[in-house]
């Protein structure tokens, strides 16, 4: 398994890196259990002070027992105490992320906290040197915020040079207009794939099959879009029973949604992804300077996704700078599947908000409306039965009703929703699923329609 996906998400550093606040913060954005050791000590023995008056050996047993008891439950986000790392059966068991500060800012957070081991700055000094290596050698990833750690958890790297030999699948409009940068001495074999949607089919897949040439230590990179990334993905996951792959999004849809979170596919004749697998990228490699050439109409696909984004994060990401926006949008993404990266709780399902509505609606223009202008005006109607305020949808996205069939738009709808009309809607804590009555759903639908 890639990054945290089916791990605990642990939480190292020294004393003062904030680790409990950013682990509370982490757990709260990924839904998972949060524990945090010193205080699972603390409830069970009372003060930790007066633990470590009784000597440190004693304090670092229990300690080492509460943490393989953490380890040993449901995947969650755990703070470990500062020098848990110390005990050697605890290094065994952990295989996860870590959180760093520099010593000044820790010693100043931690000065006046009366921690029995940061009564003195030399001390102290001396200390966070001799643990630093411990924690260099542990950790998988690295960052002082949680939007960082998120990114770091799933692999998302905002770097696009590939360091070894790969075959790379490339959208062949993209591979015109862009190279691939390479660390030195590394060589790339590209396949180019039809632009955009055309190259997810099986027919493509199986000239790839027999096209690429690496052995189960090899290397696929997606180079492209959403459409890239999906087809690369899954000839990734099906070439020799599945390569390691990387995905190099160009789109703003690649790097915000389509090559975060391990699903990948082709169409079939019966619909859209209806072959697929659950395939994680080792890496996803994010360079917004692919988006110079990325035509209108494609950067407002994206925008859609990114506002749906926002919505669902509670913070105005279409506001943000370029950079910060993908980095928060990502992030956000990498929080949602690391709650449920196969779609089996349903938690998954928030990110579809607007999209019940966009897919009816894109059926019932035989295929004519883009997806982003469809989900533009999905989460219109997503933000009406929710009550809530739709401004940010208009004046970002200006959707405008479409001209559709109304009852095959309706039909379409039905055929999705199978008989339950299951809905994402907009709470206060962001997303959730509702069933909603057929009329509610059938008045919403109805006016993104024009006559
Ligand atoms: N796997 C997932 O979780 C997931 C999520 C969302 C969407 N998707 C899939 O992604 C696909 C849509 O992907 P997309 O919106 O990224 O678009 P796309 O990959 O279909 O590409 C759209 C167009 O943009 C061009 N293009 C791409 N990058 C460019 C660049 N930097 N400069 C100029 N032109 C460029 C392509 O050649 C193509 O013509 C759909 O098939 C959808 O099902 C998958
Ligand atoms: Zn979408």
């Amino acid at each position: 398994m890639v990054g945290a996906v089916d791990k605990h998400l642990a939480v190292i550093g020294f004393m003062g890196a904030g680790k409990s606040k950013l682990g509370r913060e982490l757990a709260r954005l990924t839904h998972r259990p949060f524990v945090d050791t010193d205080q699972e000590i603390e409830k069970r023995h009372g003060p930790i002070g007066e633990l470590f008056e009784r000597g440190e050996p004693e304090f670092r047993r229990i300690e080492e027992q509460v943490v393989a008891e953490a380890l040993a439950g449901p995947t969650a986000v755990i703070a470990l105490g500062g020098g848990a790392v110390l005990s050697e059966a605890t290094r065994k068991r952990l295989r996860r992320t870590w959180i760093t500060v520099d010593v000044d800012t820790a010693w100043s957070r931690v000065r006046d906290s009366g921690r029995p081991l940061a009564r003195d700055r030399e001390q102290f000094g001396r200390l966070f040197e001799e643990r630093s290596d411990v924690y260099d050698l542990l950790a998988q990833g690295t960052g002082e915020d949680a939007e960082s750690l998120l990114l770091e958890s799933l692999h998302v790297i905002f770097s696009s040079e590939i360091a070894c030999d790969a075959a790379v699948v490339a959208d062949e409009r993209v591979a015109q207009l862009h190279e691939l940068p390479v660390v030195g001495g590394v060589t790339l074999t590209t396949h180019l794939v039809p632009a955009g949607e055309g190259a997810k089919t099986l027919a493509v897949v199986e000239r790839l099959w027999s096209e690429v040439e690496i052995d189960r230590d090899g290397w696929i990179v997606g180079f492209g879009g959403g459409s890239t990334t999906d087809v690369a993905g899954f000839t990734a996951a099906t070439y020799l029973r599945g390569v390691h792959w990387v995905a190099v999004p160009t789109t703003l849809v690649g790097m915000v949604d389509a090559a975060i979170g391990g699903k990948t596919g082709v169409n079939t004749e019966q619909g859209k992804n209806l072959a697929g697998a659950f395939h994680f990228p080792w890496e996803i490699r994010i360079d917004p300077r692919f988006l110079a050439t990325l035509p209108d109409e494609e950067r407002r696909a994206g925008m859609a996704e990114v506002v749906k984004t926002g919505l669902l994060a509670g913070k105005p990401l279409w506001e943000f700078p370029e950079d910060e926006m993908i980095r928060a949008a990502a992030a956000f993404k990498c929080a949602v599947v690391l709650s449920d990266p196969y779609e089996r709780d349903g938690r998954r399902t928030i990110l579809n908000l607007g999209h019940t509505f966009a897919h009816a609606l894109e059926a019932g223009s035989g295929y004519e409306l883009r997806h982003g202008d469809a989900v533009a005006l999905g989460l219109l109607a997503a933000l009406r039965l929710s009550g809530r305020p739709t401004d940010p949808v208009e004046d970002v996205l200006a959707p405008q009703p479409v001209r559709v069939d109304r009852d095959r738009t309706w039909d379409a709808l039905l055929r999705d929703k199978k008989g339950a009309f299951n809905i994402v809607l907009l709470g206060d804590d962001g997303g959730f699923v509702t069933e909603l009555p057929e009329a509610d759903v059938r008045r919403a639908l109805d006016e993104l329609i024009a006559d």
